[in-house]
């Protein structure tokens, strides 16, 4: 069978996501602080269980005891089974000059965007690895890892980071010839929470925040139902994903 963990699934992205990957039959676990209740009945709909974890990637006792439980699951599947990982949650804050970022401020996003979705990857591939569960992983980034913008040097440093881990990860299951599966994905800009929290930053802490405003009253920005059906059909079409790829949603638009 076919299983699935999303972080983030309360909205955005990782909610659509969440939807066609229960819609299309696959067992889900999803994380975030916020349940999401349509999920089960989409579940009950398709015949495939929604399970909910309720987790604050921001805490790391938290996210150690949430994969636990996850390792629990992978402990019932072999190796008929496959997994997919979708590190979809993040945050955008802060968005400020880099001289007035605090100590806590720094820990706090790294935590979100980087150390948490390292650990879940890491944890959970090592359990696939050793009960030969076919595994591929999915690393959500941002055009901000290689494009630096005025205020955003937490959310660029740290995306840049998750695109390195990706391509560390990948060519390690490559040499050790696993046929395990990572690769980054860039949704580009999406009409969702974040793109909200943007576009309420102050100029002085952020130089392009005008050019973000028109970016929502030009239509520009994608609509996370047409991105996560890109994502989908990269994600499961395992014969052809390129490990440690940067996949961009540019290439299919
Ligand atoms: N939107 C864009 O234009 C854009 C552009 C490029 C890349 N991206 C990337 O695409 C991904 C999805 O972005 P989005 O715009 O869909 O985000 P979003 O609408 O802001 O949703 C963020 C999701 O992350 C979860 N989350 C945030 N902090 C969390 C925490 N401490 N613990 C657990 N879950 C947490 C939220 O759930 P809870 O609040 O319920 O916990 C929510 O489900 C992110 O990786 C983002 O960096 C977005």
């Amino acid at each position: 069978m076919k299983y699935a963990v999303i972080t983030g699934i309360s909205e955005g992205l990782g909610f659509d996501t969440a939807r066609f990957l229960l819609e299309s039959g696959i067992q889900l676990f999803g994380i975030s602080r916020t349940n999401q209740e349509a999920l089960y009945d989409i579940g009950q709909e398709n015949n495939v269980d929604y399970i909910h974890y309720s987790c604050d990637l921001s805490v790391a006792q938290e996210v150690n005891k949430t994969t636990n439980k996850l390792l629990d699951e992978l402990d019932k599947l072999d190796e008929n089974d496959q997994l997919f990982l979708v590190n979809n949650a993040a945050v955008i804050h802060p968005i400020k000059k880099s001289t007035t970022i605090s100590q806590e401020e720094l820990a706090y996003h790294y935590q979100v965007n980087v150390l948490s979705p390292m650990n879940l990857m890491n944890q959970l591939l090592r359990k696939c690895c050793e009960k030969h569960i076919s595994f591929v992983g999915v690393n959500v980034t941002s055009g901000a890892a290689i494009n630096p913008l005025f205020g955003w040097s937490t959310y660029c440093s740290a995306k840049a980071s998750m695109n390195m881990y990706t391509k560390t990860i990948a060519l390690e299951q490559d040499e050790l010839k696993t046929g395990n599966k990572i690769i980054a994905f860039n949704p580009g800009v999406m009409d969702t929470k974040m793109q909200e929290i943007i576009r309420s930053s102050d100029k002085k802490d952020f130089l392009q925040v005008e050019q973000f405003k028109q970016y929502k009253n030009q239509g520009v920005l994608s609509l996370t139902e047409s991105v996560a059906g890109v994502l989908i059909d990269i994600m499961t079409d395992e014969a052809n994903i390129i490990n440690g790829d940067i996949y961009d949603i540019k290439d299919y638009t």
